[in-house]
């Protein structure tokens, strides 16, 4: 089974990310590492034990890492996932989960050399993280077996500015570093393809686990109406569950290797990713951008997983 390591900013999609990549019993997740993003570092480390809790103690360490992007002030997104990034669901259940100690680039820097060529890296936030574990040991890529990461765009607008996706406008030097560190597989999963992985209540109506089917409908309501007020269409799209979809079914989408740089000096563009789809620069790719995603099948799976009354 894929060793993983989940690193996220849990929001409301990380959350339903993390549901998934346990329920499934498919990936053998090593740790879940934290950083800054959606919320503050302290928040989303928060949730993330809350959401261990609702699964019933998994054995899974979280550890905390950064608390703020590598240079830039933390924006965060609470417009999107409520002020305590869950949209309200678990609000006032006591943690009883705590995370471990140690630093989240540490931990990353630690078990990709325990297990070398092993170890899938999944990063749903800001890529801030990784790239602190890079600066610390710039040989990382060759211990890793991959990189999948939901962020950025390369067709369409951004869902912060008219370019730039959050996760990629948040921290765009974290990511710069990243794209540029030499990792063998690096696969980006952006709005291109999880703009189309959009959950319906009909979809939810059919989780068969009450409890997650119960925290599934609270925690995304405000999220789904927010998305029908801007998109036209009453659903909530999984951003970071496809991401968590493609390490346990690579099949789910279709890519195509590109070299993808990200802007992170201008005035209307910064966090932009830019897909040099002409090769015009003539470099070697340096990533698997996805590019077309089977919804259905990818859906499918979700409700599956994340709705079945046993953690398999
Ligand atoms: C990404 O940004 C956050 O709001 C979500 O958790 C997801 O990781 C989508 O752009
Ligand atoms: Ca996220």
């Amino acid at each position: 089974m894929k060793k993983v390591i989940l690193d996220v900013d849990t929001g409301i999609d990380d959350a339903l990310g993390i549901v998934l990549a346990v329920k499934s019993g498919r990936l053998n997740i090593q740790a879940i590492t934290t950083v800054c993003g959606n919320v503050s570092l302290e928040q989303a480390t928060l949730n993330t034990c809350k959401i261990m809790d609702l699964l019933e103690y998994p054995d899974i360490r979280v550890y905390k890492g950064a608390d703020a992007p590598l240079v830039r002030k933390h924006y965060d997104e609470k417009r999107i996932h409520g002020e305590d990034g869950m949209g309200g669901a678990l609000k006032n259940a006591e943690a009883r989960t705590a995370p471990s100690a140690g630093f989240a680039p540490d931990i990353m820097i630690n078990l990709a050399k325990q297990h070398p060529g092993e170890l899938t890296l999944i990063c749903t936030g800001p890529l801030t993280n990784l790239a602190h574990a890079l600066l610390k040991c710039p040989e990382l890529p060759r211990y890793v077996k991959e990189v999948i990461f939901m962020g950025g765009v390369i067709h369409g607008p951004g869902n912060v500015t008219p370019v730039a996706e959050y996760n990629m406008y948040a921290d765009p030097e974290a990511a710069r570093i990243v794209f540029h560190a030499g990792f063998g597989r690096l696969t980006q999963v952006g709005l291109d393809v999880t703009r189309k992985a959009l959950l319906t209540a009909e979809d939810v109506a059919q989780m068969a686990d009450p409890q997650l089917r119960a925290f599934v409908q609270e925690s995304t309501a405000d999220y789904t109406r927010r998305y029908e007020a801007r998109y036209g269409v009453r659903a909530c799209a999984l951003h970071d569950p496809l991401a968590v979809g493609v390490a346990i079914e690579p099949s789910l989408v279709q890519t195509s290797s590109l070299y993808v740089d990200i802007e992170t000096s201008s005035r209307l563009c910064d966090g932009q990713t830019v897909g040099d789809v002409q090769n015009r620069l003539g470099h070697p790719s340096n990533m698997a951008v996805c590019e077309a995603v089977n919804s259905r099948a990818f859906l499918d799976l979700f409700v599956r997983e994340v709705g079945k009354t046993t953690l398999s």
